[in-house]
């Protein structure tokens, strides 16, 4: 019998949210405030939380597509970082990948947001400085280019607009309710910081939810079997969640009468070399698992083992070949 993923695999899963660039420090430990240290290496690499799970899905062997908002580089102003040498590397990076970024929305701004990010080699620890700067969010017109019916899986990363991204998600949800229950495409919402309280609304019309570890703090909640016991009556029924908790694993469930959550421990790294984009990579890689119609609980077994092999090495190319 043909698996979801064989009748699927012409779609696409798209990838809604940022693209920016990361300026990365290697240190041997975290520096002390006002020191000046000698670091190990310093280089670039595109991120943004939906540019992360974009470029893993697609290493992982899912069509993927990056959406959000970019500046017309011929625009911009000439500086390194943060400016046009910068947005035209990530765009360069997803090329790389095999993303596709067609439907991407063009707005007039001359920064491109970054980050300044030092990781520790001795904890592992990763420090995000972020600039967003001046570059507008999606407005819920940018979305009309989109027909959400070509993608199998629609996936938000929580961002500040948070009601643009709701009204997304209630217009992606409406316009793709009529196709068949095989086809219909999937959605799926990220909650990852405490400004994405109001994407709690959100829940009821999507078919996934990821709660990170600090958004789940923020609700008050001290476990990931917590947290997912607790926000599983927000979601609409037979709709699933996981909340991932780092060294401690993640915890799911499905929204179904007597369903209890199940605790995955996570897959110890063989070295942490780079933990940043840890758990874009775990989204993705859960995504790509449940699109191949692994088990809720095989799709997070699956997506700790790939956040993991992530974690041992720098950069997300170590996750190739890792694919179902
Ligand atoms: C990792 C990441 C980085 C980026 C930052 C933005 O999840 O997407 O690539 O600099 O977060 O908040």
């Amino acid at each position: 019998m043909l698996s979801h993923f064989d009748m699927e695999k012409h779609r696409a899963v798209l990838s809604v949210g940022q693209v920016c660039a990361d300026l990365i420090t290697l240190c041997d430990e975290y520096p002390e405030e006002d020191a000046q240290v000698r670091v190990e290496t310093q280089y670039w690499q595109r991120g943004g939380n939906a540019g992360n799970v974009a470029e893993v899905l697609s290493h992982l062997g899912t069509q993927a597509e990056f959406f959000g908002t970019f500046p017309n580089v011929k625009k911009m102003r000439p500086a390194i970082l943060g400016g046009a040498a910068a947005a035209k590397f990530c765009l360069s990076e997803l090329d790389r990948a095999g993303v596709d970024y067609s439907h991407i929305a063009r707005k007039q701004c001359e920064d491109f947001p970054s980050s300044s990010i030092l990781l520790s080699d001795k904890t592992g620890t990763r420090t995000i400085a972020h600039y967003r700067g001046p570059l507008d969010e999606l407005t819920i017109s940018d979305f009309s280019v989109l027909d959400f019916k070509e993608y199998s899986w629609i996936h938000f990363e929580g961002r500040g607009n948070v009601e643009t991204i709701a009204s997304a998600i209630e217009m992606a949800s409406t316009s793709t309710a009529s196709m068949s229950p095989t086809e219909r495409t999937k959605l799926s919402v990220e909650l990852e910081l405490a400004r994405h309280d109001d994407l709690m609304h959100s829940c009821k019309s999507v078919d996934l939810v990821v709660v990170s570890r600090y958004f789940a703090k923020h609700r008050g909640f001290r476990t990931a079997i917590e947290c997912v016991e607790g926000m599983k009556t927000f979601l609409k029924p037979r709709a699933e969640i996981v909340c991932s908790w780092g060294e401690a694993g993640a915890a799911c469930a499905t929204n179904i009468i007597g369903d209890k959550a199940v605790l995955i421990p996570a897959t110890k790294p063989e070295k942490v070399a780079d933990t940043l984009g840890a758990g874009d990579t775990f989204q993705a890689a859960l995504i790509h698992a449940r699109l191949h119609d692994l088990s809720l609980e095989n799709s997070v077994k699956y997506a700790c083992k790939v956040a993991s092999k992530k974690i041992s090495a720098r950069g997300y190319n170590a996750v190739k070949g890792m694919g179902l």
